[in-house]
């Protein structure tokens, strides 16, 4: 009982070393898109290796938002409760908060929001919809506590491959996500990190790479994820490219130069 009671004191004391509000000011990241986004790193087969590398460890000062709408903190596979009828692994989203606490000496308690959903298209995002109403209620229930959404990373697309039609319409239907989200959330420059395919369902890679490519709105920025390396399934990215891709996505935060 005494040792318990000693633990408990120590963790407060250690609390106070970060600044007194740290839990409070937290920066918050949504994170939202499709399976790559969610993370299959290290799924085959639906079973999930349980790799872990320590670039996406868990910690105190990074929390996740769980389905039910808690923090706690954050841990692999970050998107498990959120596409719950895939078997999800490692993505992005824990690498990307590493990386960005072990760079920035102003960032010390990050929130991440996971809002993605495996196999969906950019019409499932449309200003209305289900996958989209989840990530303005998750969004606003984020800041209940206080904090700041940061940015928006966005991966998604590789369903917009399959038809052309989708892939022509996709620059336009991405634009108008972002203006949509960011009119909903009440933050009209919110930045925006999204990541050009390393993959595709369908033949039409080019016409939606090129669409993230070109997307010229303030604030938003892109990352290439071409050439990371993919599962055997040829679609999602392994563990070690989330891994390179959370730094990428961290990296190309902080080049927004806004902390
Ligand atoms: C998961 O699958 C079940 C059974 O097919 C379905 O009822 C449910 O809506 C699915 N959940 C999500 C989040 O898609
Ligand atoms: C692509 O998105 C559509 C909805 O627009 C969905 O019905 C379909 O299952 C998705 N395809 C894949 C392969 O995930
Ligand atoms: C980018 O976003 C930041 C933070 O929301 C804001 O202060 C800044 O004015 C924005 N810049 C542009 C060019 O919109």
């Amino acid at each position: 009982m005494i040792l318990a009671h000693c633990c408990g004191f120590i963790s407060c004391v250690f609390l106070f070393q970060q600044s007194p509000n740290a839990f409070e000011d937290k920066d918050i990241f949504i994170l939202a898109g499709q399976s790559n986004m969610a993370g299959r790193g290290g799924v085959k087969n639906r079973n999930w290796d349980h790799i872990i590398p320590p670039e996406c460890s868990s910690k105190p000062t990074i929390l996740r938002l769980t389905a039910t709408l808690m923090w706690e903190e954050a841990h692999e596979p970050l998107h498990q409760d959120m596409d719950p009828n895939k078997t999800c692994g490692v993505g992005p989203g824990l690498a990307f908060a590493n990386s960005l606490l072990g760079r920035n000496p102003s960032v010390e308690v990050i929130g991440l929001v996971p809002c993605a959903f495996g196999g969906s298209s950019i019409e499932q995002w449309k200003r209305g919809s289900k996958l989209y109403n989840r990530l303005i209620k998750r969004a606003e229930a984020a800041l209940q506590d206080g904090g700041q959404i940061r940015a928006l990373l966005w991966y998604q697309g590789e369903n917009d491959t399959i038809k052309k039609s989708d892939a022509e319409l996709y620059k336009m239907r991405l634009e108008e996500f972002f203006i949509d989200i960011r009119t909903d959330l009440a933050s009209p420059t919110l930045p925006i990190v999204q990541v050009a395919l390393a993959s595709a369902l369908g033949p039409y890679i080019d016409i939606v790479r090129k669409a993230q490519l070109g997307i010229d709105l303030p604030n938003i920025t892109c990352v290439d994820a071409k050439g990371l390396e993919l599962m055997e399934d040829g679609v999602h990215l392994k563990t070690s490219a989330q891994v390179c891709l959370g730094k990428m996505l961290a990296d190309a935060f902080l080049c927004l130069r806004l902390l």
